[in-house]
């Protein structure tokens, strides 16, 4: 078939469908807690300053507000002698979520400051065989937020804009940076970020490609405001996605992501905070170990601004519900981004990664052209799977 051709049928297969995704599960309000597993160890997985705590000992840095906005936060009421860490929250969801979902996050404040790097972000089982998605994510005073993703050998990105609003940095996936996209709309990140009531991200995990949009408060389009038991899975009201890592030849997508966890934490100083030039860069003392030094020890007044205030995240899909591994509990594996490696995973897994139907349409109606290029390129497992799925609908 000629990609033309190819196109019009992938538009009128989402005209078809008419996609309504399923909220698949709600992390809101009172029972935000409910179904996270607290880390309950030292930062291994960053170097970190840090000890992230169980969930008996959570009370006062994980916990929700009358007004109903989970907030996970960095201790900034305990005195740290030098030599000891600090206390702060590492959450990883119990559910896995497959290819084919998108999770609206709708946020009030992210952590900044000297020292803090905080992060919302997804991983598989096996890292980084299986992915990871970093979807909020930097350090210090950085005025922006950096996305990334990481995977094993042989996933490279294009260094090209045209379809996405973010400016890509790196394109090699397996490094220790991952394949990274700044965003460029205003107020995403840091102290702005914070002063402008916060904002609203989408994700979209999907066979034609991993795609995240960020509204700053006051911009968030009505399709997402609305999507709280359902989502219309027309992302064309969208524009642009702030970062666009189309599945193609280069990168299959399904071939390099399975089931997703996410990840909320923060950690202070590390790989990448703590590194002496990066945390000069926006801090201004390049001294070795001046990023533990002058905030993490002492009476912790420099973080009163490193908590994150969420109100909702909800995934939506096509699939009837989320799969669950067999988890061993608080162990949760995997590095994040800048990325030690060390966290080997414990969790077992019986996650079945078959993509549902429609899954590939919610890519394609994307108003990127990112879906219908993924088809173009040579035919790859799950391509193939998410057009099978839209060619069996077509024929209903
Ligand atoms: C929680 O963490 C504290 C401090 O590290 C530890 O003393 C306690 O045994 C932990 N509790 C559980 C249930 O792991
Ligand atoms: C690159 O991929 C290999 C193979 O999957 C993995 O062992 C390694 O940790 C990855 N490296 C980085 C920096 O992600
Ligand atoms: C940089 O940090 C070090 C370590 O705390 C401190 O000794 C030094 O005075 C700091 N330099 C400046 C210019 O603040
Ligand atoms: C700690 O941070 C919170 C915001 O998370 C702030 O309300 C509080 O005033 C800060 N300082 C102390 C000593 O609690
Ligand atoms: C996954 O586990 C969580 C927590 O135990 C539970 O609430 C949820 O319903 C499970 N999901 C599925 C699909 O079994």
């Amino acid at each position: 078939m000629k990609a033309a051709t190819l196109a019009s049928v992938v538009s009128l297969a989402s005209a078809a469908i008419a996609a309504q995704l399923n909220l698949i599960k709600e992390y809101a309000g009172s029972s935000f807690f409910d179904d996270w597993d607290f880390y309950g160890h030292w930062d291994d997985l960053n170097n970190g300053n840090i000890i992230y705590v169980n969930q008996s000992d959570s009370a006062s840095l994980a916990y929700v507000t009358p007004s109903g906005n989970a907030v996970i936060k960095i201790d900034n009421t305990t005195t740290v002698p030098n030599n000891d860490p600090r206390n702060s929250v590492r959450i990883t969801t119990k559910d896995f979520f497959e290819i084919g979902t998108i999770w609206i996050m709708d946020v009030v404040h992210a952590p900044y400051g000297c020292s803090v790097w905080p992060s919302i972000w997804t991983k598989g089982t096996l890292w980084p065989e299986e992915g990871e998605i970093d979807i909020i994510e930097g350090v210090n005073l950085m005025t922006y937020n950096q996305m990334a993703l990481h995977t094993g050998v042989d996933c490279t990105m294009p260094l090209d804009n045209t379809d996405q609003t973010g400016t890509a940095l790196l394109s090699n996936c397996n490094t220790t940076s991952g394949c990274t996209v700044k965003e460029n709309t205003p107020n995403n990140y840091g102290a702005a970020f914070a002063q402008n009531g916060g904002g609203v991200w989408a994700l979209q995990f999907d066979v034609s490609g991993i795609f995240i949009w960020f509204w700053q408060r006051g911009n968030v389009p009505a399709s997402v405001t609305a999507a709280i038991t359902s989502l219309d899975a027309d992302t064309s009201s969208w524009g642009k996605p702030s970062a666009s890592w189309a599945s193609s030849s280069s990168c299959n997508i399904a071939q390099h992501f399975q089931a997703q966890q996410m990840v909320m934490d923060i950690t202070a100083c590390g790989d990448w905070a703590g590194v002496p030039s990066i945390y000069g860069s926006t801090c201004g003392n390049t001294t070795t170990n001046a990023c533990y030094l002058n905030n993490v020890v002492g009476n912790g007044a420099n973080y009163d601004t490193a908590y994150f205030e969420v109100a909702s995240i909800r995934a939506f899909s096509a699939n009837a519900a989320t799969s669950n591994a067999t988890s061993s509990g608080s162990a949760g594996p995997a590095a994040t981004s800048s990325g030690a490696s060390s966290g080997a995973s414990t969790a077992t897994s019986t996650v079945t990664t078959t993509p549902a139907a429609g899954t590939g349409s919610t890519g394609a109606s994307g108003g990127t052209g990112s879906g219908a290029a993924a088809l173009v390129t040579p035919v790859s497992l799950g391509v193939a799977v998410g057009l099978v799925s839209l060619l069996s609908l077509l024929m209903l």
